[in-house]
């Protein structure tokens, strides 16, 4: 087993001592029909391939704690007429040895071996509700246990929600998973800088989407992280336009958010920036507010804060900017107070990144009863980014010149010791690196 793999192992071993006792059952995503016989690019669950290291599709993980600890795969048959259309299968023999599970059995056997395996189990750990077609097999499961109850066989009696406790642990990063991150960020950053060298007015936003899987896929990426958005003009002002079939314009901004996924976790980039690489006064002024916005965000990133202080700091920045611009009237308090900024600025500042672009893990405390619903402490290893923008759609409240105006910049930070990196800072966004590597 590969060292890597190791740390597969050692967060099994973690939940196993966290669940203390029962039986866990976790499956992979079920592979999705496209159209007819054509399937969309396979995408293992998450919190399956957190636990696994295991990459194909038609296998199920079952831990079971208690005074002995064990760790049991289900997966695909070796099938020498399958592998001869479809590729490599490891088969349970290879795949126990490959990835350390203590035993592996053919996917084939859950419905025989499941309901032997939870008799007699005090709790079930599962994810009810994340997927329909897993929630009538294991009902069935636990309904055949029940019905053995005169033979002294017990059904679980209580049911704990798995995913919890794995959040808690994938909120924490390790040494490798920041490694991946790292390399994951610095792909998605040379797409962006790609991007600033081939925009030129006249192309059709899905040319310079071309150019960002282009550089994901030549980087060993395997899968943008979502869909990407390329954003020309007005299209800015939609939060999740991912039409990208518009023709980009002499003297509008181009904002494009893409990120790739590389070994399963995502990066998460937002760059805007002028068509013509030169930033008109007006599209300036809002630029460097939302940067400055995101600088004092970013500022906030550290194991001595909570997980809303950069969200308020930028808001702060954003609220007294719009003033000043004369997009809002009144005082700072007031417009905070009011909400009157949400015309311009309306999602939230960042969110958790890893396997997810929204990553697993709770944004509020809610481990002790004395913090409960406070907001949690930002702590070494998480990874979040720094999302501010302002988006200024026609309105009769609305300086003329700042119509049509969307920007966000986006970036990934790890908290640290005593504040943060940006694992993404190779990604141009001051105006003069912009301008000068548009103009060249
Ligand atoms: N790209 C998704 C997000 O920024 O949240
Ligand atoms: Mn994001
Ligand atoms: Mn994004």
């Amino acid at each position: 087993m590969s060292f890597q793999l190791k740390e597969f192992q050692q967060r099994r071993a973690k939940l196993l001592a966290n669940m203390g006792e029962g039986i866990a059952i976790i499956p992979t995503a079920p592979e999705l029909i496209r159209n007819r016989d054509s399937h969309y690019p396979y995408r293992f669950d998450s919190y399956f391939y957190y636990l696994t290291g295991f990459k194909e599709p038609e296998a199920l993980l079952v831990l079971l704690a208690g005074k002995e600890n064990r760790s049991i795969l289900f997966c695909r048959d070796k099938d020498m007429e399958r592998e001869i259309w479809d590729g490599f299968r490891y088969g349970a023999e290879a795949a126990k040895a490959e990835f350390g599970f203590d035993e592996a059995y053919s996917f084939n056997q859950l419905d025989e071996m499941l309901p032997k395996l939870l008799g007699n189990q005090s709790k079930l750990f599962y994810s009810l509700g994340a997927d329909a077609g897993w929630d009538a097999r294991v009902t069935g499961w636990l309904n055949q246990v029940k019905a053995q109850t005169r033979t002294g066989i017990s059904a679980p009696d209580e049911m704990v929600n798995v995913r919890k406790l794995v959040d808690e642990m994938r909120l924490y990063k390790s040494a490798y998973e920041i490694d991946v991150m790292r390399r994951s960020a610095s792909i998605a950053a040379a797409a962006h800088l790609r991007a600033m060298q081939k925009v030129r007015a006249g192309k059709m936003e899905y040319e310079i989407e071309a150019e960002f899987l282009h550089e994901f896929y030549r980087k060993g990426a395997q899968a943008p992280a979502y869909t990407s958005i390329v954003a020309g003009g007005a299209n800015a002002c939609t939060l999740h336009y991912n039409a990208n079939n518009c023709e980009l314009k002499n003297g509008d901004l181009l904002l494009i958010d893409a990120g790739c996924e590389l070994d399963g976790y995502a990066s998460d980039i937002t760059r805007t920036f002028p068509v013509n690489g030169k930033f008109s006064a007006a599209q300036k002024d809002v630029y460097e507010l939302v940067l400055a916005a995101q600088a004092a965000a970013i500022a906030q990133v550290s194991s001595q804060n909570h997980w809303n202080a950069p969200h308020e700091a930028a808001l702060d920045v954003l609220a007294q900017g719009f003033i000043d611009l004369k997009l809002c009237k009144g005082s700072l308090d007031a417009v905070l107070e009011t909400g009157d900024y949400k015309q311009f600025y309306m999602h939230r500042t960042g969110h958790w990144l890893g396997l997810d672009v929204h990553d697993a893990g709770e944004y509020k405390d809610t481990r002790s009863k004395e913090n409960q619903g406070n907001w949690r402490k930002l702590e070494a290893g998480m990874m979040l980014t720094v999302e501010p923008g302002c988006y200024i759609r026609p309105a009769d409240n609305v300086p003329e010149h700042f119509w049509n105006i969307g920007i966000r910049i986006e970036d990934d930070a790890l908290v640290t010791a005593n504040g943060c990196e940006i694992i993404t800072k190779d990604a141009p966004k001051t105006v003069a690196e912009i301008e000068s590597i548009m103009a060249q």
